[in-house]
């Protein structure tokens, strides 16, 4: 296959396989040169010798009990990291920053174009509001090992919520703020959290969100009650709080804050869980990924010097949201992990004034690198195709950009490189990993980029391509993409509180492999291509939803018998949402079909939230099914994306499909 590749610099240097470049060095040349020894050198040791590698980088972190044994694999298929080693992730966040000299370097600049408020906060700062915090969580009974949802826009005090729970061994459960009741009321329910911490609104550029109504809402839903709610209130629209008769004592954050004694860290053992984060599937009922504490720790420090090539000093820009794993990972921990400085930012690539806010946002802090989802750059390339709103900025600190969350199609790839002069680095990761599972090593030495490839397996993966069968594929084939167990440090070790629906998810496809879902292929010089998802998980401007939780909410509506969604191409989303929905018998599309497809598209986004973004419904008269009644979704998702799939030969009536190809291939609004 004749794959091209970069130097990394933004430079045109297309070259195929085995032709020279334009620097007269042939690929095979380069990828035997010195970074790639280095890389291959160091992913084999992680491989021969797991527990010495994570021996080793397990001196990033300060234990309150060292480790003495690394990889507890007594009881396969469930491993345990640093089983016999205690630590707070907080004083490692925090304290021992402060302890060590950079109490006064930043740890966080908040910095809100949607407001207009912007704010420098340093190391001691952050630990003076978070031990105070924390104290106020204590105060309301929260002790190690007790759940607190925090369902909050881009705000510091997310952040201060967040590392509050890290320091009293509590966990939390980040819920994103674009999600409506429903699926807030679904987190509450398997979280059972002892207290909710939410704010009065959060702030789109378009509108202000009123979120305190959304969690009444969730919390009439959910069967859970917690014991107490936390509202900040912002002053773009404050909430009643506390003025109602509900089951749980209501508070705002001054009332809980102003006077609490600071709380001190409270030891937790390594495998104890930090956070729970939950994920869709394909059903509507979402997964808790459990994280653990010092696997996580070890594995975000790890990467900070050898994936992301982040020093302690330096400013990492993480444009995304802290109810996302990147957020959770290099929005907050991994760079305050490694005494890094963060940027939260509450804003958008586009529209916050303009597509030159990324810019400004990395030279007014120095920013070494910005790390965010492609259609991030999507959106700033459709409003500025000339990249012209960078002149004038001073990227000179700047030294690469980071994309994941999906495909990076080779398109953006080349106008942000061209745009940038910098390397591009494609990184491929799950919430369920918490850390890069496949990227360029930019810290142990940026590897020849292959537009297309998020580059090669990390230390510590042992990533392979399977048949059907559970045999490997040779280079070049497409197969399911499958991670050999052990998975390393920072990767999920079970769900939350469900064992059982781990091995059924990703461990029983292919005994020995965890199964990430997405399909691709590895290339003869081991670079790996990841081309989507092989279930039905959707992926709408780099948001991972259920099909499920669409599909849910479209069927409780009164007309509808019967309902897909699919997940089709688009421009700037990747992926957008499209339902085929089939009426219930006695009910005429003519006269009622206009007004139940707009009820539709409101259900989905009262139930599901506006980032689920359907905004087509297609009235069918049926869906293709198999003989045992399940719903051709990849099939019809190939032919909406004008491909010509092979129909499966268990399709029950072949004529449905046939009848709804018109409807598939056709792209305007319904
Ligand atoms: N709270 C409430 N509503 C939210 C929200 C939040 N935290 N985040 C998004 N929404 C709403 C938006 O206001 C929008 O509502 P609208 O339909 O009324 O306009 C809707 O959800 C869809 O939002 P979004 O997916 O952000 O699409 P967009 O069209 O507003 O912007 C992009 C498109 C590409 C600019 C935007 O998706 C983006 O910045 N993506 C970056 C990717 C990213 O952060 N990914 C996370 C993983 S790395
Ligand atoms: P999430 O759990 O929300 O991070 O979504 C994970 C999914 O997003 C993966 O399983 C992939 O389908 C997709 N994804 C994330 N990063 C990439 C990438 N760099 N390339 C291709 N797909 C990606």
């Amino acid at each position: 296959m004749g794959d091209v590749i970069d130097d990394g610099t933004g430079a045109d240097t297309a070259a195929t396989t085995d032709t020279p470049t334009d620097t007269g060095t042939s690929v095979r040349e380069r990828l035997d040169g010195g970074e790639v020894t280095a890389y291959r050198r160091i992913h084999e040791a992680s491989l021969r010798d797991p527990e010495g590698f994570w021996r080793e980088a397990a001196r990033g972190i300060d234990w309150v009990t060292p480790p003495t044994r690394i990889l507890d694999d007594t009881r396969p298929p469930f491993y345990r990291w640093y089983p016999d080693a205690e630590l707070n992730v907080c004083f490692n966040a925090l304290d021992r920053h402060v302890a060590a000299g950079r109490g006064e370097q930043p740890a966080l600049h908040y910095d809100s174009p949607v407001t207009g408020a912007q704010e420098t906060i340093t190391y001691a700062g952050l630990l003076a509001r978070v031990a105070r915090f924390a104290g106020a969580l204590a105060g309301l009974g929260v002790e190690k090992g007790d759940r607190v949802v925090i369902y909050m826009p881009m705000v510091p005090e997310a952040v201060v919520a967040m590392l509050a729970c890290a320091r009293l061994g509590a966990v939390h459960s980040v819920v994103f703020g674009g999600f409506a009741p429903q699926e807030l009321a679904a987190r509450i329910e398997d979280a059972a959290p002892k207290v909710v911490v939410s704010a009065s609104c959060g702030v789109e550029p378009s509108r202000v969100v009123p979120y305190k109504p959304m969690l009444d809402e969730a919390l009439h839903r959910s069967t859970h009650k917690p014991e107490s709610v936390i509202v900040l209130q912002r002053e773009q629209l404050r909430a009643a709080v506390g003025e109602r008769d509900t089951d749980w004592e209501e508070m705002t954050w001054d009332e809980v804050d102003a006077d609490a004694e600071p709380a001190d860290c409270v030891t937790v053992a390594a495998t104890d869980p930090l956070y729970v984060l939950y994920t869709s599937g394909t059903t509507g009922r979402p997964k808790g990924i459990y994280r653990d504490s010092g696997g996580y720790a070890v594995a975000l420090r790890w990467s900070m010097a050898n994936i992301y090539d982040v020093a302690p000093g330096e400013t990492m820009f993480t444009a995304s949201d802290v109810g996302w794993v990147v957020g959770h990972s290099y929005i907050v921990y991994a760079p305050l992990l490694t005494g890094a400085t963060t940027v939260l930012y509450e804003g958008k690539p586009v529209g916050t004034p303009d597509a030159g806010a990324f810019w400004r946002v990395i030279e007014q802090y120095g920013a070494v690198c910005l790390f965010t989802a492609p259609t991030a750059f999507r959106a700033i390339k459709k409003d500025d195709s000339s990249a012209s709103k960078l002149a004038g900025h001073d990227l000179s600190r700047f030294r690469a950009l980071f994309l994941a969350g999906e495909r990076l199609d080779p398109d953006t790839y080349a106008w942000a490189s061209g745009a940038l002069g910098k390397p591009v680095i494609d990184n491929w990761w799950q919430t369920e990993t918490g850390w890069p599972i496949a990227a360029n090593p930019k810290g142990i030495g940026l590897l020849p980029i292959k537009p297309g490839s998020p580059t090669v397996p990390v230390p510590g993966y042992d990533v392979t391509v399977l048949d059907g069968a559970g045999e490997p594929v040779p280079p070049g084939v497409e197969g399911a993409i499958c991670i050999k167990l052990p998975m390393p440090p920072g990767t999920l070790p079970t769900l939350w509180g469900d064992d059982e629906r781990y091995v059924s998810s990703y461990l029983s496809a292919f005994p020995g492999y965890y199964l990430t879902g997405d399909g691709g292929h590895l290339d003869e010089d081991g670079y790996l291509y990841v081309m989507g998802r092989t279930d039905d998980v959707l992926n709408v401007a780099g948001h991972r939803l259920s099909t499920g939780s669409l599909e849910e909410a479209l069927a409780g509506h009164e007309a509808v018998a019967e309902c897909a969604v699919i997940g089709v191409h688009d421009d700037l989303k990747g992926q957008v949402p499209r339902a085929l929905v089939v009426l219930k018998s006695g009910i005429d599309a003519e006269t009622e079909g206009e007004r139940i497809r707009s009820e539709l598209v409101a259900r989905v986004r009262a139930e599901v939230g506006p980032v689920a973004a359907l905004h087509r419904v297609d009235i069918v008269a049926g869906l293709p099914k198999t003989r045992s009644g399940k719903i051709l979704r990849k099939t019809m998702r190939e032919m909406a994306d004008g491909k010509s799939p092979v129909v499966p030969a268990t399709i029950e009536d072949v004529a449905v499909l046939d009848t709804l190809a018109p409807v598939l291939r056709s792209s305007g609004p319904s």
